[in-house]
């Protein structure tokens, strides 16, 4: 959530000052790019070399640069270049400062200069946090729009227990990326996505299966998670792992595996039906390996359940999108099976088309709408593929 997100750390005088140095390492260790502004005062609790050395960049105290060579840090930059400014620890001091509009540092000149989402986590002796001074100032900070990090309870410096000790790094880390996730266009939406080949089983030792390598749902996975929605992923028989804390990977082999796991998650905004299911399956299983016999071996086949066909009959706010992959005839074909199957939207897939379908890490694809408009796309990677689909299905969410 917060990779590359240009994020300044501003740390003011407060014995809390120590934890800026972690809230640093889980700002870096998310891929921040991370700036440290120190108050002259919290230099007395923490060293500007720790704070240099873990967010690998100098750390600004002043508006003019040592030696006196008559360089400056410019503080309007420095605000413009901010995604976020958190200033933690802030002390009742800064914190008062902010509210009147003082710039009598680099820290609150720029403050003043930014136009980013401002996050204030206060650090103090509970009486001190509790004044009503103090209080009076977080509010109206709150009500222009920064955004205030309780305070934690516990044992302050003072040997007092109570409210005013800095929110845990942890805590002021995910607040940061609850605001980011929270600004992602697919937050707060549901999507199940299916993705792979099913193994239909013949006997302990053989099965029944397709090319496919999962590579398409999962990259739609991804992106979905990306943009801030929560994934199932019901994953066929595939070698690709998926970590993500949004995406919660179900795995099937059957093609009735993944029925069962398709209406066990049904209740979603969207359905992405990427997966490539097998038609049919044999009649009956047999728990022993089959020996050789005859020259030739039939095995009976029956129809599998039309999952995608069965979700077009029972949705209710559902959008669900399907996928067709033909060789002949595609665009009547995708447009058929849109109707058949009541779906929002078709993904259709040539084979005539080199880099697009199964295996590859490429794809060429058209996406038809229920009102039988067509897009068509060139060939990308499977990950720029995902953006245009997602692009629109968004469109109808
Ligand atoms: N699909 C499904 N359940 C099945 C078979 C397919 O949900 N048992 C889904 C696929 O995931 C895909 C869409 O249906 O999103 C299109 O699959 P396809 O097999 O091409 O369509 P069919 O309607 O089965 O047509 P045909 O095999 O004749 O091309």
């Amino acid at each position: 959530m917060l990779a590359n997100k240009k994020i300044i750390l501003a740390v003011t005088g407060s014995i809390a000052a120590y934890k800026a140095a972690f809230i640093i390492r889980y700002l870096k260790k998310q891929g921040a790019l991370v700036k440290v502004i120190m108050t002259k005062a919290s230099s007395d609790f923490v060293t500007p070399i720790t704070l240099a050395t873990l967010s690998k960049e100098p750390v600004i105290t002043d508006f003019v640069k040592e030696g006196n060579s008559g360089e400056w840090n410019n503080h309007v930059e420095m605000g413009l270049w901010a995604d976020a400014i958190i200033v933690a620890p802030a002390t009742a001091n800064t914190i008062g400062k902010m509210v009147v509009g003082h710039a009598d540092s680099f820290l609150l000149a720029v403050y003043l200069s930014a136009r980013c989402p401002v996050f204030v986590a206060p650090a103090m002796d509970l009486d001190m946090y509790a004044h009503p001074s103090t209080q009076d100032n977080l509010n109206l900070l709150s009500e222009r729009n920064n955004f205030i990090i309780a305070p934690e309870k516990g044992e302050l410096a003072s040997g007092l227990i109570g409210e005013g000790r800095l929110a845990e790094p942890e805590h002021i880390v995910a607040y940061l990326e609850q605001y980011f996730r929270a600004q992602l266009t697919l937050n707060g939406k549901s999507i199940l996505i299916t993705a792979g080949p099913t193994h239909e089983a013949i006997d302990p030792v053989r099965f029944i299966g397709n090319r496919s390598s999962g590579k398409m749902g999962v990259a739609l996975a991804e992106e979905c998670a990306k943009r801030g929605a929560n994934v199932t992923l019901i994953l066929g028989p595939s070698s690709l792992n998926v970590s993500s804390t949004y995406i919660e990977v179900i795995r099937v082999e059957s093609a009735a595996d993944m029925f069962a796991a398709c209406q066990a998650n049904f209740d979603q905004d969207a359905v992405i039906m990427a997966a490539a299911v097998a038609d049919y399956t044999p009649e009956t299983v047999s728990d022993k390996k089959i020996k050789k016999k005859e020259n030739n071996w039939s095995i009976p086949l029956t129809k599998t359940q039309d999952i995608l066909q069965w979700m077009g009959q029972n949705k209710t706010k559902q959008k669900l999108v399907g996928f067709a992959l033909e060789t002949n005839n595609e665009l009547e074909n995708a447009k058929g099976k849109l109707k058949r199957k009541n779906l929002d939207l078709i993904v259709l897939n040539s084979l005539q088309d080199k880099g697009a379908g199964f295996q590859t890490d490429t794809n060429k694809i058209t996406i038809i709408d229920k009102d039988n408009k067509w897009s068509n796309f060139e060939l990308k990677s499977k990950q720029e593929v995902a953006k245009d689909i997602l692009n629109k299905l968004e469109e109808l969410l």
